[in-house]
């Protein structure tokens, strides 16, 4: 038994088809597997702003990106700017500690998705995230906290991803253990 193959060949591709257009269809089924993912008390903490190469409010998210990213990113058929309501209201908590991690947890769902489509994603922070809230302007308790490039890789997977070993996983945190009492 090895990792299933949807997850082990997904890549973040840094090159991405030009030409590729995704359909409104397209970026619902990407949406609709976002929505199915678990969260805290399923507050479901996460929103989408989404824009396809070839609408309007793509140049509005293009003009934000950082010197790196605006190297590849403007290529790829969608860019979506992630959202996080941090702040819960009508409770006596003010703030919820999983509201990113749960809005992760969508973002992989969509991301596991797009690569069933055969598309790829590329999730990154490199934009001007107070410029870009100025100009989205979002909702009381929203925060913009990351962006995803979606569309055909035109590159390979790198030979070489690095990652850190099961073992270590099991054990980085910990510089010994006492015994169980
Ligand atoms: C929250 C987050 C932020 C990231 N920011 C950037 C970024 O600003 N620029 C970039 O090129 N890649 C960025 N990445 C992509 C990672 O570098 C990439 O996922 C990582 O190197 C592992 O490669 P893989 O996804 O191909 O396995 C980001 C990924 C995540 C999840």
């Amino acid at each position: 038994m090895s990792v299933h193959p949807l997850l082990a060949s997904r890549f973040s591709p840094l090159l991405f088809d030009p030409a590729r257009t995704l359909t409104e269809g397209d970026v619902d089924l990407l949406l609709e597997a976002a929505r199915w993912a678990p969260s805290a008390g399923n507050s479901q903490p996460w929103a989408y702003f989404v824009a396809r190469r070839d609408e309007p409010e793509h140049k509005r998210i293009v003009r934000h990106l950082a010197r790196s990213s605006a190297r590849w990113a403007p290529t790829a058929s969608l860019l979506i700017v992630t959202m996080a309501h941090r702040y819960v209201e009508d409770t006596d908590w003010a703030y919820s500690d999983f509201a990113d991690y749960d809005l992760g947890q969508s973002v992989a769902h969509l991301t596991l998705q797009a690569h069933a489509m055969d598309l790829a994603c590329r999730q990154f922070r490199a934009f001007d995230l107070e410029a870009l809230t100025a100009d989205l302007n979002p909702g009381p308790g929203w925060h913009i906290v990351s962006m995803i490039a979606v569309g055909t890789p035109a590159e390979e997977p790198p030979a070489d991803r690095a990652r850190r070993s099961t073992a270590d996983l099991r054990t980085a945190p910990w510089s010994g253990l006492g015994d169980v009492p």
